[in-house]
């Protein structure tokens, strides 16, 4: 079981919405940080409210959804301590949980259908960091 802080923008909703009763459906701590409706809203804002959420959290995940997952990426990036990776594959989910220690899942919804964002989710939060030398290099992040 996973703690799990999701969000999303406009353009991130209904994969959202589908994910946080994916996720729910399996057991997992979810915890949706809007929006509840799919009206025009500010990719950033949203983004903000899942990272200041894992920082006061160290043991959660977060997971953020928007058209391409670019801007969520880009947004959450910006704040130390948030290494969130843009995902398209489940390769990608699986090696940035194993080599760079990702708190964060981005997803693109109009890239990625709800049933690859489902495995990728899946495998992100099933795959252990390695550390080693991984840790070595993702401590040299904010040098
Ligand atoms: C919204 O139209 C779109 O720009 C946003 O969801 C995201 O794709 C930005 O990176």
């Amino acid at each position: 079981m996973s703690i799990i802080y999701i969000a999303s923008d406009h353009g991130g909703f209904n994969l959202k919405t589908f994910l946080v009763q994916y996720l729910k459906d399996k057991g997992h701590d979810v915890h949706d940080l809007g929006p509840s409706d799919p009206a025009s809203c500010d990719y950033p804002l949203k983004a903000q409210a899942v990272t200041d959420a894992l920082l006061k959290d160290e043991n959660a995940l977060g997971v953020l959804v928007c058209g391409t997952g670019i801007g969520m990426s880009m947004a959450a990036n910006r704040v130390p301590g948030i290494r969130a990776a843009l995902c398209t594959t489940e390769f990608h989910a699986s090696y940035a949980r194993a080599h760079n220690n990702a708190n964060v899942i981005c997803l693109g919804e109009r890239v990625t259908g709800q049933g690859l964002a489902a495995s990728m989710v899946d495998v992100f939060l099933s795959t252990a960091f390695e550390g080693g030398r991984h840790l070595r290099r993702i401590n040299l992040f904010n040098k």
